[in-house]
Parts: structure tokens; C-alpha cells; sequence
């Protein structure tokens, strides 16, 4: 939803890594932007410019006076009508004519003309990133309010391994999201989230576990980081790649899932538990693999583990307590209780037996509920939109 209406100027300079900016423009348009590229007539040369005029739907410019069929200027018109600006990959030359006032070209007079926020992405070679001319640019840059997405280090088309890679999309689109969203509705609020299932060992090569992929806590912690919360994600999935912004802790089980949130809890405003945590474990994990020549039959005796939710419930003091209800029947019910019982201030309720919601799926369809009695039902949609819904309403119960 946030780039809906939205208009993205996308410039693309001259260096190998210009055929990823189509993955950019082609994403960001999936997502219903209207996107519109200048290239600069190096990177006209590397990639064609039909290429990006197919991903974005809209005419792409690269000499400032060629094909003038519109009166109005060109480089003043997309300028004015970006509501943010993103150079990618941004060359040592873009960065150092731009630190400079430089403006002798499509790409460099729209961004000295636009007052919309400037995303640079530089992509080069390890040593010209590094050269100290580039970071003082760079610096001087950063301190006039332009932005970077820091590039990331591996193997390079020069064939050297360093710093200079084009980051991944996620983490451009991330920036990008975090400017159209402009709200920042948790600044300062530590949020801790859990996601993913927990895995008990039976011995070490067997577990128990359950079919939770990590999904809903991570869109939820995507989301609020996003609104510039402190994201601390407490995850029992190493799978999915860690978004932006959040610091990661590991875990394995639900006592070191227990141990993490429980240490987290004072320092938090407001704690979610979206991870599906196993009530029971093996009394005891045996210590070697367990051979089935050796049993003809095998009885594994579990023990409860902590309810952690509950025991948080009872710790409350300022914290803002969600919880999840993960249910097949009787799904607002259920929820009602643990509302009551785990003493919460929201609760999202999925019925975990419907198609496209729950478990290891990339949608949900989800009900909110309050301490208060109150109700708010959704339809199916993407964990991604649903993590942002969770994060509004709690954003306006706590502000
Ligand atoms: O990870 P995905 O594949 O995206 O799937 C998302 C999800 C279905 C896992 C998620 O939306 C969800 O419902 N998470 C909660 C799953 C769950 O454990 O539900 P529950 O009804 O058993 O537990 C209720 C609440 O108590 C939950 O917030 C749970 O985190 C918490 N709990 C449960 C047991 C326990 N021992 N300690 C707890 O803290």
C-alpha cells in the first residue's frame, strides 16, 4: 500500500551493476509505484534504456535535449514530481559531481533540482569506493541530508572480492519505505518481537518442532522498524534473511526463548510473541542418536514447558503485551480467553486451519483483539501488509 500513488525517480549511472537497477524499477512498480528512470549515457551504454521503459511503463531519459516534444523541463518536472529519488547504482562520478554542484547532465541537474529525498546506492570497485575522495564526498553528503544504502562486500565484476556490491533489493526498498512512510510512529520505543518455532531436541539429530516458518514475526519486526522503532527480533528460524534495521538473537528452544524475552522484558515498551512455542519437550534429550535397533518401541515422556506470554503477563508493569492465538475453532473465543488469562493488551487470533492463513504460508487472515472487548476482522492478506496493520493499531493505542 505505501507505494500506491507514489512516484519514484530512479537515476542509473554507468557501472556493471546498472542491470540490477532493473530489478529495482521492476519491483518497486510490482509494488504499484510509478517509476520513472533517467540514465546517464554510460549506463545507456551498458544496459539499454527500452529495458528499463518496459520495467517501469513510463519514457526513460538520457540526453537532456533529445526528442524535446513536451514544453515543460524535463529535469524540473520528474524533480519536482519524485517523492523520492534513488541513484542506483550511484558511480564515484554521480557522488563527486553531486558533493560538488555539479550539474551537466539529465541525472545530475534533476537531482540538484528535486527537494525530495535522495537515495544514493553505490556500486564500484573496492579501492575507488574506499579512495578518499569518494568518502569525503560521501561525508559531505551524508551531512546535507542524503542518504546512503551501504554497499555490500563479496565478489565484484572487477573480479576482486571487497567492498562495492550492489546491496540486495530488500534493503534499498526498505529506505525507500521507511521515507514514503515519513511517520516514524514508534521512534524511541524499544519493541521486541519472537518468530519462528521452537525445537526441542529428542536426541541430537531429532526434534520436536511445528510448522511455524518465522513469517508473521518477521513482517511484524520489518514493519516496525520501519516506523523507526529499537527492533530486537528473537528468532527460532535461522531460514529468512534478517531485515533491515532489527538486531537479531538466536534461539533454539522455548527455555532459551524463555531466557531471551525474560532478560529483554524490563528494557521493553512494547513485546510481541508471534513464535509458535512447544508446551511440552522431552523430560530429556539423550545424548547420543537414538538407535532403533536398540527399541523396538520407543516412549518419549515430555515435560511442560514455562508458558512464557503468561509469566510476561504476570510480570507487566509499563510494557504493551501482544500475544497470538493460534487456533482451529472457535477462533474469537479462544482468543477472548487468553486475552483475559495471559493478561494482554492486544491479541491477534489466526485460524490456523484455513486456507492461505498460519503456518508457513505468505498470507494470513487475522482478527485483532483488545482488552477492552473490542474487535477488528480481516481479511486475507500478506503477512507483510498485516505485520504493518499490527504495528498501526498498537502504534495508536501507545502514543
Ligand atoms: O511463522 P509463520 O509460518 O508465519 O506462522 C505464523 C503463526 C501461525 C505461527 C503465528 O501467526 C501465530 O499464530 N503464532 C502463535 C502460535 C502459538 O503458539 O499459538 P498458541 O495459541 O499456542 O499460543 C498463544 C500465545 O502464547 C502465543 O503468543 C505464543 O507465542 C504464546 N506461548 C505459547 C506457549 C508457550 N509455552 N509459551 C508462550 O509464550
Amino acid at each position: 500500500m505505501m507505494f500506491i500513488n507514489k512516484h519514484i525517480v530512479v537515476g542509473v549511472c554507468g557501472g556493471i551493476a546498472a542491470y540490477k537497477a532493473a530489478g529495482l524499477v521492476s519491483q518497486l512498480r510490482q509494488r504499484g509505484a510509478d517509476v520513472h528512470c533517467i540514465m546517464t549515457e554510460h549506463a545507456a551504454k551498458l544496459v539499454t534504456p527500452i529495458t528499463f521503459g518496459e520495467l517501469s511503463g513510463n519514457d526513460v531519459t538520457v540526453d537532456m535535449f533529445a526528442n524535446i516534444n513536451k514544453w515543460d523541463v524535463e529535469h524540473i518536472s520528474l524533480a519536482q514530481l519524485a517523492d523520492v529519488f534513488v541513484i542506483a547504482p550511484a558511480t564515484a562520478d554521480i557522488i563527486g559531481k553531486i558533493a560538488n554542484g555539479i550539474a551537466d547532465d539529465m541525472l545530475s541537474t534533476t537531482i540538484m533540482a528535486t527537494t525530495a529525498k535522495v537515495i544514493f546506492v553505490p556500486s564500484m570497485n573496492t579501492n575507488m569506493y574506499e579512495n578518499p575522495i569518494v568518502q569525503e564526498n560521501i561525508k559531505k553528503l551524508r551531512k546535507l541530508g542524503y542518504i546512503f544504502v551501504e554497499p555490500e562486500s563479496g565478489h565484484l565484476a572487477c573480479n576482486a572480492s571487497g567492498k562495492g556490491r550492489f546491496p540486495s533489493l530488500e534493503k534499498i526498498i526498505f529506505r525507500i519505505e521507511r521515507i514514503l512512510s515519513g511517520r516514524q510512529l514508534l521512534k524511541g520505543k524499544r519493541v521486541v518481537i519472537s518468530a519462528g518455532g521452537t525445537k526441542e531436541n529428542i536426541d541430537p539429530v531429532r526434534y520436536i518442532g511445528n510448522r511455524s516458518s518465522g513469517r508473521m514475526g518477521y513482517a511484524i519486526a520489518r514493519a516496525a522498524a520501519i516506523e523507526a522503532a529499537d527492533v530486537v527480533l528473537v528468532s527460532c528460524t535461522e531460514a529468512l534473511p534478517a531485515p533491515e534495521d532489527v538486531r537479531m538473537i538466536y534461539v533454539r528452544d522455548a527455555r532459551e526463548l524463555d531466557k531471551a524475552m525474560k532478560s529483554l522484558y524490563e528494557e521493553s515498551d512494547i513485546v510481541i510473541m508471534a513464535a509458535a512455542v512447544s508446551d511440552y519437550r522431552p523430560i530429556a534429550a539423550a545424548n547420543q542418536k537414538i538407535k532403533k535397533e536398540e527399541n523396538d518401541d520407543l516412549m518419549i515422556h515430555l515435560s511442560l514447558n514455562p508458558d512464557i506470554l503468561f509469566d510476561l503477563g504476570q510480570k507487566k508493569t509499563h510494557q504493551f503485551l501482544v500475544g497470538f492465538a493460534a487456533e482451529t475453532n472457535d477462533v474469537i473465543a479462544h482468543g477472548r480467553n487468553k486475552v483475559e488469562r495471559k493478561n494482554l493488551d492486544m491479541l491477534i487470533a489466526n485460524n490456523v486451519a484455513m486456507p492461505g492463513a498460519g503456518f508457513n504460508v505468505t498470507t494470513n487472515i487475522a482478527a485483532i483483539l483488545y482488552k477492552d472487548g473490542t474487535l477488528q476482522q480481516y481479511p486475507k492478506m500478506a503477512k507483510e501488509e498485516l505485520g504493518k496493520i499490527i504495528i498501526e493499531k498498537i502504534a495508536e493505542k501507545c502514543n
